[in-house]
Parts: structure tokens; C-alpha cells; sequence
């Protein structure tokens, strides 16, 4: 197609692409010469209706051009019997029939356009470009003849070359085998999902139906935590999300956190391979919940994008996690993986769907991390962003457009509320708030399953069936916390006696004090305390968490942030005033942090949409400055500093702007000093 300015002018929005084209040239053509985005899956055979245009009419002094009535051909038969039988909307036309009469301005609606943008519903307005890896393509194959000798799968072929210009075609011998059944049953008319490849020209047959085939095509994202699975069926049309499911991850039976997964693989011949069968299981009967809960057939699930940590990595694709367990933590790949789903035993979705794992970023930074980056394009900030990803392991990424850098901090679990003596997970009954009056040093709290306070009317209520069981993870932050704030736990991490705090709320316990937070044993219930061993926990937590994000700071030669972001389910449940008192990161003022909630799963959601997304992060990962905390000269002084509540030296001058910390002190036993204390054994993932 040549551009003659003697030609009619098309102009394309919301595109503004515009350009000449011959009189006569269908409006799909006039798209693709102009490079606009405007969908068909039939080829422009006038039945699919994917390529919906809405022409404009009259004056348009901004492009200076006038659209005559007669710009447009009229409706031809093709649109007539479409709109008799189906109908268009109105001002609607069929792009692949219409055509250019005179200078005309032709809107492309959303829903026309292949690479339509899906705004999420999150609060930062991240955009999804729709681009997934898997599309349907409906194609007429030239029959066979006495005289022709080729395969009724080389002629397939020709028709997605002919009609789509799609070259280097595959197909497994699961379609083979029913190709000839298909193709006769469709009349030669066929629709086929054509997989697109990592490279160029690469793509393979994943399902082939007889005529034209107008249900959507489905993924899974999923968010494979070492304690939780999370999974999203999405529509690979519009990028929304039809159903989620979640299951406890059943490797937990092998061990809490990663490192006991590891331990258990090496002290068990075949443990790695039980824990593989296992989670693979996992996700087959998530594949079928799913599509129970939804409706859609899980046949149509042609995709899959899983995020996770190196050692659930390795364990999902059956490889010995061995290395991961010990220095230099090398990853059997860090690379992305592209395999079919039914390599790692996933049976209960599309035979031929195909699986992406996004690239780990180092031995301890997983692919969770890398689907984080993508979800929170922390390359892409003007300013210098940290961003926590708070789990048994905390993976760190601090960066802004000119670099970004990742390290993995082991927290342990003391965060999720493991290792505390009153620890327990979130699930009703469980203390997820708590506020302790400065004055009176007496608590209230809530508890998962009511909205309201302990001490409001119809609390115990709330409560009838779950009772109160122990305390969560954004409990213990909170009360921590609170314990600070009102005194009644120094800097140093120390409880105070009943005497040096003005409370019988402390009490004795051994050589150093508990503090009681709720106590029904009378009712044959629990005692629920916060003790030293508690307080000391978090402390070595929290302090690994602060050392992880100085030493990329140092490493980046900055001596703050300007924000940070909260990623991870257990992210999204931390109050940052609380954790900021505590010390868990950096101070920052506190309208500058920000929960990301699963940024992980959003992450995996937005590689399953985009495959330039995909892309993009293999890039953005080779790119990223690894640093690696086992080693790191300076890594024991930042956690001694960072052991203080909220630091031992840091000013923590935008804390100390909304929040009063009294200096107190009580008395220092040489055992209990938190200079003394080691830094806790790195933990995977
Ligand atoms: Fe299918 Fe126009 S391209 S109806």
C-alpha cells in the first residue's frame, strides 16, 4: 500500500495514528498498514466481530479535515446479515468490510483493540497492556486433493501464513491427533489457540476447534508462598479476574519455613520429590476449584504464570533445592521458564497449556520479588523508593530510574507470629490489633472475626465461637509497639517490672518480666503475654529487616528514602505507624508508606497478560545490583544498631514528629543486652 496524499486521509483514535490510504481499502487493512491496534480473529471474514469500529462524521478543525456521509462504503451483505443475526451497536461498523471512500476519523473502541489497557483496580493506577501469549485465530484450510500431497497440518499452516502472517507453526501430537477430525467437522473452517514463543516465528498449537470458536481463553496466576498458594483465573480477553482460590501450602507438614524444607530434602532420600508430589497436587485440585467455583471449563485454561521464592521454585520443578541451602545459595536456573503444564504433572487444566515461571533474581531473591518489581516498577521512579516484601525471609528492592538493587533479609518467622510464645496464624480469634493507653498501661485489642474494640459492648459476642486465641503477626507488631510507646519497654527492648512501669500488667518471669495482655484463664481460657523471649524475637526480626534496607542504602550511597512500599499479604496487614516504630525500616514521613498488598500476585496477573511484560522483567532482572547479605562486611553492624526500638542511634526524626517515645530505661541484665545478641542464621526464600 502506497501513501498518496491524493489518497483519503484515515485518522485512527484514540491512537492518532493517521495516514493515506487508496480508495477502496477495508478499514482492517487501512489498521494494520497504519499500525493501529484493531482485533479480528476470523481474518476479516465478517464473523467474528472482533474488528467493531465507530466512524465520525462532519468537521474536524483539530485534524482539519470534513468527513463526508459517503466517507465509509455503505453496509454491505456481510455487515446486513451480521447485524440482522447478531446485531451491531449503533454507528458501529465492521472493520474488515467497511471501506475507505474519503478522509475519514475512525474511533477504535476498547474492546476492539487486541492490546487494550486493563487499568488496575489498585490505588496506584498501574496499567495492564493486554498482550497474552495465547490468542485464538479462526482460519479457512484449503481441502485436500487427489492431486495435492500435502498434510492437512502443512495446509493449517499456509492459512495462518496467507490469512495472519504467522510463520514457524508447531503443533504437539495431541493436536495432530485430532487435527483430521476437527478440520472435517468445521467444514475446513477451524479455530485455532496459537501459543506465541519466546523467540520470533515461534509459535504452537495449544487447541483447535471446528468452526468459529468465540468463548474466552483463560490463565492462572499464582502466588506459591511457602505458607499459602493463591490463585486467580483471569480472563485472557480483558485481564480480569474471574475467580481466586487459596490453599495452605501442604509442604508446611515438612517444615514451617524454607530452610526445615531444605533440611528435611537433604536428611530424606526422596524428601524433595515428596514435597514436589505434594504441591503439585496442591495445584491441580486448585485448577479444579476453580473452575467449580467459576464455571469456566478448565479445559479452556491454556495458561499459567507462578511466582515464587528459589526454594519453592526448585521443589515445584522437582529439583533438589541442595544448593539453595548453603553458600554461594546458587539456583540450578535463574532464568525464566517456559514449559508446557503438563511437565510439572498439572493435568486438570488444557492438556497442551503452557506454564511461565518469571526469573529468580538471585539465590535468595525469587521469582516473587522479580513479580514484584514488575508490579511495582521500582525502575521506573522518579524518586528512591524501598520496597519490602515481609515474609519468613523479607526480599528487599531499593531503586529508582537510574538503579535498582535486591537483597533477601532473614527475618525468620517471628513476624507472621511464629516463634512467639503466644504466636499464632491469622485466623479468627487470633489478636490482630492493639492499643495500650500510655497513662493507665492497660490494653484493648481486636481480634480477627469482629470489627470492634475489646472493651466495646458486644465484643464477646463477636467472639462466642472463636474465642481468643493467641496473637498474629500485625498483633505482635502492634503491641510491641504500643509496649514502647507507653513505657512499658525501653530502647534497649527490655520489659519493665511491675514497679519501674506503674502496672501489675507486668509480671516476673524467671530473671525478666511478661507483660499480660489478656487472661481468661479462670474461664479455663488462654494467658495470653508478651515475654522477653517474645519482645527479643522481634527484635532480631525486625532488625535483620532495617540491616537489609542499610546495607542497600549504603551500597547505593544514599542515607534515606523517600518512600517505601509494604508488599506481601502480611504487608498489607501492618500498621506502618507501628512498624516505623518498631524500626522496620527506614524513617520516612508516614504518608510516604504505602501497603502494596499481594504485589507478588499482581505481578504474576501482569505476566500472564502481557507477554511484553514477560520481557520485560527477563531484562529488568539481569540489570538488577544483586547484593548478598550473608557476606556483607557491614551487614552484623547495621543489625547491632538497628536492634534498638526503633534504633539505637538513627534519630528517627519523622517518627518522633508524630509520636512521643518516653526514655526510659530499665535495668540492663548482661544476659538479656541486645548487643550480645548474634544475627540469626539465614533463612531461604
Ligand atoms: Fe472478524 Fe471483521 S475481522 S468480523
Amino acid at each position: 500500500m502506497t501513501d498518496s496524499t491524493n489518497d483519503p486521509l484515515v485518522i485512527f483514535t484514540p491512537s492518532g495514528k493517521r495516514g493515506h490510504v487508496p480508495a477502496g481499502t477495508k478499514v482492517l487493512d487501512a489498521a494494520r498498514h497504519l499500525g493501529v491496534d484493531l482485533d479480528s480473529v476470523c481474518g476479516g471474514r465478517g464473523i467474528c466481530s472482533k474488528c467493531q469500529v465507530t466512524p465520525s462524521y462532519g468537521e474536524f478543525p483539530k485534524h482539519g479535515i470534513h468527513v463526508a456521509e459517503d466517507a465509509l462504503s455503505e453496509w454491505n451483505r456481510v455487515e446486513e446479515r451480521y447485524d440482522r443475526v447478531r446485531g451491531l451497536k449503533d454507528g458501529r461498523r465492521l472493520g474488515c468490510q467497511a471501506e475507505v471512500q474519503g478522509d475519514v476519523v475512525i474511533d477504535v473502541p476498547p474492546e476492539s483493540q487486541v492490546h487494550r489497557q486493563v487499568v488496575r483496580k489498585e490505588a496506584d493506577k498501574r496499567t495492564v497492556h493486554m498482550d497474552p501469549a495465547t490468542r485464538l485465530f479462526y482460519i479457512e484450510v484449503e481441502e485436500p486433493h487427489l492431486a495435492t500431497t500435502t498434510g492437512d497440518f502443512q495446509r493449517v499452516k499456509e492459512a495462518l501464513r496467507d490469512q495472519f502472517r504467522i510463520e514457524g507453526v508447531t503443533a504437539p501430537l495431541s493436536i495432530l491427533g485430532r487435527l483430521q477430525k476437527v478440520l472435517r467437522k468445521g467444514e475446513w473452517k477451524v479455530t485455532v489457540a496459537l501459543h506465541k514463543g519466546h523467540r520470533d516465528h515461534e509459535w504452537q498449537v495449544i487447541d483447535i476447534w471446528p468452526g468459529l470458536r468465540e468463548d474466552n481463553l483463560w490463565g492462572l496466576a499464582i502466588d506459591l508462598g511457602s505458607t499459602t498458594i493463591a490463585a486467580h483465573l483471569v480472563n485472557l480477553s480483558d485481564g480480569t479476574v474471574e475467580a481466586s482460590a487459596g490453599v495452605m501450602n501442604p509442604q508446611i507438614r515438612y517444615g514451617e519455613d524454607l530452610m526445615s524444607r531444605v533440611s528435611y530434602s537433604m536428611m530424606n532420600p526422596g524428601g524433595d520429590q515428596e514435597m514436589t508430589r505434594a504441591v503439585r497436587k496442591a495445584l491441580n485440585e486448585l485448577v479444579t476449584n476453580l473452575g467449580d467455583q467459576s464455571g469456566v471449563d478448565t479445559n479452556d485454561i491454556v495458561e499459567a504464570v507462578i511466582v515464587c521464592n528459589p526454594v519453592m521454585h526448585h521443589l515445584l520443578l522437582g529439583i533438589d533445592p541442595f544448593e539453595l541451602g548453603q553458600a554461594p545459595f546458587a539456583p540450578a536456573t535463574n532464568e525464566s521458564i517456559s514449559i508446557p503444564l503438563r511437565e510439572i504433572d498439572i493435568t486438570t487444566a488444557n492438556i497442551e497449556g503452557q506454564l511461565f515461571i518469571l526469573p529468580i533474581i538471585a539465590g535468595h531473591v525469587g521469582a516473587d520479588s522479580a513479580a514484584v518489581a514488575l508490579a511495582e516498577e521500582p525502575s521506573k521512579s522518579d524518586d528512591l523508593v524501598l520496597i519490602v516484601d515481609v515474609g519468613t525471609n523479607a526480599e528487599l528492592l531499593l531503586g529508582d530510574r537510574e538503579q535498582v538493587l535486591a537483597c533477601s533479609s532473614p527475618t525468620g518467622p517471628a513476624l507472621e507470629g511464629a516463634q512467639i510464645s503466644s504466636g499464632q496464624r491469622a485466623a479468627p480469634g487470633a489478636i490482630e490489633r492493639v492499643e495500650i493507653d500510655p497513662v493507665t498501661k492497660e490494653p484493648r485489642f481486636k481480634v480477627i472475626g469482629s470489627d470492634r474494640w475489646s472493651d466495646e459492648p458486644g465484643f464477646s459476642m463477636d467472639i462466642t465461637h472463636s474465642g481468643i486465641t493467641g496473637i498474629c503477626g500485625s498483633g505482635i507488631i502492634e503491641v510491641v509497639a504500643e509496649m514502647r510507646v507507653a513505657g512499658i519497654v525501653d530502647k534497649h527492648g527490655l520489659i519493665g517490672s511491675a514497679e519501674q512501669t506503674g502496672t501489675a500488667r507486668c509480671v516476673p518471669d524467671g530473671r525478666t518480666h511478661s507483660y499480660l495482655l489478656h487472661d481468661d484463664s479462670a474461664n479455663g481460657g488462654p494467658k495470653i503475654m508478651v515475654t522477653q523471649a517474645d519482645i527479643r524475637a522481634i527484635q532480631l526480626a525486625k532488625s535483620a529487616l532495617y540491616a537489609g534496607a542499610e546495607l542497600l542504602m549504603e551500597e547505593k550511597g544514599v542515607d534515606h528514602v523517600d518512600r517505601v512500599v509494604l508488599a506481601g499479604a502480611f504487608g498489607a496487614h501492618i500498621s506502618p505507624k507501628h512498624a516505623m516504630i518498631l524500626g522496620m525500616f527506614p524513617d520516612v514521613p508516614l504518608d510516604r508508606v504505602r501497603s502494596a498488598g499481594n504485589a507478588a500476585g499482581t505481578g504474576a496477573r501482569i505476566a500472564l497478560c502481557s507477554v511484553a511484560a514477560r520481557a520485560e522483567i527477563e531484562h529488568e532482572v539481569r540489570v538488577i545490583n544483586k547484593i548478598e547479605t550473608a557476606i556483607a562486611p557491614n551487614f552484623q553492624d547495621f543489625f547491632v544498631g538497628a536492634n534498638g526500638i526503633p534504633h539505637l542511634t538513627a534519630p528517627f526524626e519523622n517518627l518522633s514528629k508524630i509520636v512521643t517515645l518516653p526514655q526510659v530505661e530499665f535495668n540492663a541484665s548482661p544476659h538479656s543486652h541486645p548487643r550480645r545478641r548474634r544475627r540469626p542464621e539465614p533463612v531461604e526464600g
